[in-house]
């Protein structure tokens, strides 16, 4: 058995709200109003979708995007996701849309399905780092949906945290890592699905998952009648690939095979302090609060999280990839 997740010592934590923090909550008569007329005069606002909080910009605004890479720390090589308020949008800002990617998008939109296609003139360069492709996707948040389509324009956003660290799932996340940086933080209660959205690419003959992520691979690969090809990356390469989903703690592995009870007994045999991660036997439920607990366990000053690692399907497969990268030293 794992060791409890010590609750008593996280209910004495002192709150991270901040007072530098400008928040407000989507069941505010003025929040839809006060988020448009930000991102409408150049403002970056943390936005709540289904998978984790954005960080978002208007496409339109030049001087916004250029301030989420720089809030982030990003390199302007990675590009950004550009959030639809609806289905009819991809063909607006898509070159081609291929029948798969048509399909898929009519299948799982609103939700987390991120498509890779070719873009055309409507998305500036400034969003897709010069790339061909643009990542489009329509978030399931009725909130941030309506957000888009009062703006009257698609808004960028990659996760509201640092460059390389974990993701949010709360405002508080937010709040935590990016603090007076952004303009509003609008807070719609935590993530339901807790693991960012799946990206395929669309732009070749065949779809290929490029990141594993809230929709399983299987129910993509079932409604096209063909399997998607998985490459899943153990580690990324050094140099060619970020090394991300990073807490402070170091994360420790269970492979298949290995006793975790065991490895926790002998970290703490050697004076670690350990957190070992819960709801291991649940994909979902592990997912929808696997940021959350890297960050509890970096506030309660932690060494070592150890983690075992689900099955590598549905849910499984991103929560894996998202601990391999954790763990990569
Ligand atoms: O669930 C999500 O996808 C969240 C929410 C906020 O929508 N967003 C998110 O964004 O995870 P971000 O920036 O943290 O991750 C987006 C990934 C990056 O690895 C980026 O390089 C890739 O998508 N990407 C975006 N646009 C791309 C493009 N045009 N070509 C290739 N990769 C792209
Ligand atoms: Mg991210």
């Amino acid at each position: 058995m794992l060791a409890p997740w010590p609750n008593a010592r996280v209910a004495s934590l002192p709150p991270v709200r901040d007072s530098r923090c400008s928040m407000i909550s989507t069941r505010d008569d003025d929040a839809l109003s006060r988020t448009v007329e930000i991102l409408g005069n150049d403002g970056i606002v943390a936005l709540p979708t289904e998978t984790v909080y954005g960080l978002g910009a208007s496409i339109s605004s030049v001087r916004a995007i250029q301030r989420v890479y720089d809030t982030k720390g990003r390199p302007t090589s990675h590009p950004l996701i550009v959030h639809l308020s609806k289905f009819d949008d991809l063909e607006r800002y898509a070159k081609e849309v291929s029948a798969d990617a048509r399909l898929c998008a009519q299948a799982c939109w609103p939700g987390p399905l991120t498509m890779l296609v070719r873009r055309n003139e409507l998305v500036p360069d400034s969003v897709v780092g010069g790339s061909e492709l643009v990542a489009l996707r329509v978030p399931a948040n009725t909130f941030t949906c309506r957000v888009i389509e009062q703006l009257g324009s698609p808004i960028a956003a990659p996760s509201a945290n640092m460059f390389g660290k974990v993701s949010p799932t709360t405002a508080l996340h937010v709040c935590a890592d990016l603090g007076e940086l952004v303009d509003l933080i609008v807070d719609d209660g935590p993530c339901s699905i807790g693991v960012e959205s799946t990206i395929i690419d669309f732009s070749g003959d065949h779809a290929r998952l490029v990141r594993p992520g809230g929709i399983p691979i299987e129910d993509v690969s079932e409604l096209l009648g063909y399997p998607v090809a998985i490459t899943e990356r153990l580690v990324p390469a050094p140099g060619t690939l970020p090394v991300h989903y990073q807490p402070r703690a170091i994360v420790r592995l269970v492979e298949e095979g290995e006793d975790p009870g065991e490895v926790v007994a002998a970290l703490r045999d050697s004076g670690k302090q350990v957190v070992a991660l819960r709801h291991v036997e649940s994909p979902p439920l592990l997912a929808s609060t696997l940021y959350a607990q890297l960050r509890e366990a970096d506030l309660l000053g932690a060494d070592v999280i150890v983690a075992q690692l689900p099955a590598a399907s549905g849910l499984g497969l991103a929560v894996r990839d998202r601990l391999q990268r954790a763990a990569h030293h």
